[in-house]
């Protein structure tokens, strides 16, 4: 497994969630959450099997990680997670898959500020023969809910840069009426008293990937757990707005 001091956490912050997040989010949103991963499998699976490099950040337990490097036969994944504990759990999932599969993670316990060491995703790097072929993929799932929006700004710029072919994104979205926007604050409550996230409420991520040149593919758009929850495949040659 790589470790860097770069996007290293010393204190795993979500250790007190890790052994019960599964099961919290299904009492919560029953298999909602679930269905979210699987809308992003299911929908990207052009994407996916053309994919030579994914990247997972923030990827918790792994849910649905057998699912995804099947659908993804091709590709090696890189797994950002700096939770310990939220690491291991999806390592026991692709421990119990054949060892080819096995081979294909690289596990990086860090944070996503991993990525920005230059040597680490780097398209310059790729053989030149290799480069045509190279389809590099991003997946975040209720991950940019955690981040501060210059961080989101920062991701978004350097997924640009990296040459990321589609971004696989499903989180929560902006409500307008007030008990859902209710809900969500006391969400950012409950995170912010078990894992001291800084960000303190959620952003418009959907506008701020519109400001750095990213934009949905025509119906890939998916909503569930009341509209609370959206999924889309982006891309900075976006076939229509989001
Ligand atoms: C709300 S959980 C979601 C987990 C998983 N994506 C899911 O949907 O089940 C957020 C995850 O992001 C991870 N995380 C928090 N800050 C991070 C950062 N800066 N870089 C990468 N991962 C981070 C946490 O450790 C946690 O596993």
């Amino acid at each position: 497994m790589k470790k860097s001091p770069v996007g290293h956490q010393d204190r795993d912050r979500y250790w007190l969630l890790s052994s019960v997040y599964e099961r919290l989010a299904s009492l919560v949103f029953g298999q909602e959450l679930v269905a979210a991963h699987r809308d992003l499998i299911e929908g990207g699976r052009g994407a996916l099997a053309q994919c030579t490099e994914l990247i997972w950040i923030g990827g918790g337990t792994g849910v649905l990680i057998e699912e995804l490097l099947s659908a993804a036969p091709q590709a090696t994944l890189t797994y950002i997670e700096p939770s310990k504990s939220m690491l291991k759990r999806a390592q026991s999932r692709v421990h119990q898959m054949v060892q080819r599969d096995q081979e294909r993670v690289i596990w990086v316990n860090a944070t996503h500020e991993w990525l920005y060491q230059r040597a680490q995703i780097d398209s310059s790097q790729t053989p030149a023969e290799d480069h045509a072929n190279h389809q590099r993929c991003l997946l975040t799932v209720f991950f940019m809910d955690v981040l501060t929006a210059p961080q989101c700004h920062e991701l978004m710029e350097w997924a640009r840069e990296a040459q990321v072919n589609t971004w696989l994104f499903a989180d929560f979205i902006v409500q307008t009426g007030w008990i859902k926007r209710a809900f969500i604050q006391w969400m950012y409550v409950c995170f912010m008293v078990t894992t001291q996230i800084k960000q303190r409420s959620l952003l418009d991520h959907l506008q701020l990937f519109h400001e750095h040149g990213w934009s949905a593919l025509k119906e890939s758009g998916r909503y569930r757990a009341h509209d609370l929850v959206f999924s889309a495949l982006l891309t900075q040659e976006g076939h229509t707005s989001l």
